[in-house]
């Protein structure tokens, strides 16, 4: 029986809340108990440097974050759980995938477009305060997935365009260096539909950026009761009845509750109970889950040395997958040992430094002087024949549309070549992704 790998990294800036326990740490947890999942964990500290210049932060945030997971439950025997930073061969991954990723696939990065829509908005230059780092963020982070090809990579919902784009690029090194092997899973986003989004104290999503978070272990109990306390409520009196939706509490509850427990804390506050009184029981309730998991954090983050030994295995387990690999595909670029001479015919075919192994567009003008294109396999054989066209604009957009990887075919006028399905041109389309 072969395992399904999933794979997911945790950028360490910041201190965990209610939020990415609920909605990150308590199922990836859960996951990972699954006898059918391998699960490889990270902290994605090189990530971290992208958001982030204050080292002390970023040490902070990976030891608590780790501290965080372990005391969640997170059992490093079971799991691969390292920091990103103790695999150089992600890095040197990275680089291997930036050298055939194309830039126009990076111009598209959502992250990306907003920094410039940003700065457009504002009248500066487009590219202000933008740095590589941010640019190439997707690159960084297929290398973290291909490495171990993962199957299945649960994120959140603002991640998936980066798996698309880690798909994608890793189509493109199969299609360039694979010759009928393929080094790298095609990975798929796994986005919990059924995992709560919790709302923050101001009723919106729980959310650093918004300052409205609880927090998860810090400040202990203490900490936890203050910030409950500041969940935004309307000025109903006690006795009155309270619509359980009209702020966050009766879902934060839940998060915590069986279904019993909310149908009841739902109708003593339909039945008149006090916001001080429900916002007391909301504590008790959250408390009583996270109060044993609070005190192995304290103790863990007062043996930072345990975490490390934890942490060091884990990257040794995780080198001892990558490193294999990673010959491989050094190997296949051509970054060999010298053994014998190259042979010439050897070193005068494949991929040149255009790429010429991939699929191409071949636009042409027809003998009626119509325009029209072919799309051709690296071998010259024909995929996909193009419709004609009164202008080579006309061809042009349609060729720029398919190769946005997305556009149904054959349209009207299009023919497949008889014996070539549509999942093979629809390999090779994304193989060629804003190139
Ligand atoms: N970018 C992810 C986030 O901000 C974190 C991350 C880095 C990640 N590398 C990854 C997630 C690889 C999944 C797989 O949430």
């Amino acid at each position: 029986m072969s395992k399904t790998r999933i794979l997911t990294g945790i950028t360490t800036t910041g201190t965990p809340h209610l939020g990415n326990y609920v909605g990150a740490i308590r199922p990836a947890v859960a996951a990972s108990r699954d006898a059918q999942m391998d699960a490889f964990y990270f902290l994605a500290d090189y990530h971290a440097l992208i958001k982030c210049e204050d080292p002390e932060r970023i040490e902070r945030s990976r030891l608590e974050i780790a501290a965080t997971w372990l005391a969640s439950g997170l059992d490093p025997e079971r799991v691969t759980f390292y920091r990103q930073s103790d695999v150089p061969q992600i890095p040197e991954l990275t680089w291997l995938l930036t050298c055939v990723t194309a830039k126009g696939l990076m111009n598209r990065a959502h992250a990306y477009k907003a920094a410039v829509d940003e700065n457009t908005a504002a009248g500066e230059d487009p590219d202000n305060g933008i740095r590589m780092g941010l640019y190439s963020y997707p690159i960084l982070m297929a290398a973290d997935i291909l490495m171990f090809n993962a199957h299945k990579v649960p994120v959140g919902r603002d991640q998936i365009q980066h798996i698309e784009m880690a798909r994608d690029v890793a189509a493109r090194f199969n299609h360039l260096f694979g010759k009928g092997s393929d080094f790298f899973v095609l990975p798929e986003a796994l986005v919990e539909e059924q995992v709560a989004t919790l709302p923050g104290l101001d009723g919106r999503k729980m959310s650093k950026s918004y300052d409205n978070t609880i927090p998860l272990f810090e400040g202990g109990a203490k900490g936890l009761k203050n910030a409950i306390a500041r969940i935004v409520t309307d000025s109903s009196a006690p006795g009155e009845s309270k619509d359980p939706d009209s702020n966050a509490l009766a879902t934060l509850y839940q998060a915590f509750a069986d279904s019993h427990e909310t149908d009841t804390y739902r109708q003593t506050l339909r039945d008149g109970l006090s916001w001080g009184e429900a916002k007391q029981r909301l504590f008790e309730q959250i408390n009583g889950q996270i109060a044993p998991l609070r005190d192995r954090y304290e103790n863990l983050i007062a043996q930072p040395a345990h975490i490390e030994d934890a942490l060091q295995a884990g990257a040794t387990k995780a080198r001892a997958v990558a490193a294999p690999l990673l010959e491989r595909l050094r190997e296949a670029v051509g970054l060999r040992r010298f053994k014998a001479a190259p042979s010439p015919a050897a070193t005068s075919k494949g991929a040149d430094s255009h790429g010429s192994a991939l699929p191409v567009f071949k636009q042409y003008r027809e003998s009626d002087g119509r325009f029209s294109f072919k799309l051709v396999d690296s071998n010259g054989s024909l995929l996909l024949q193009g419709a004609a066209y009164d202008s080579p604009r006309d061809a042009g957009q349609r060729i720029a549309a398919l190769k946005q990887g997305d556009a149904a075919f054959p349209i009207e006028g299009e023919t497949l070549t008889e014996n070539v399905d549509s999942a093979t041109v629809t390999a090779a389309l994304h193989s060629l992704i804003a190139e």
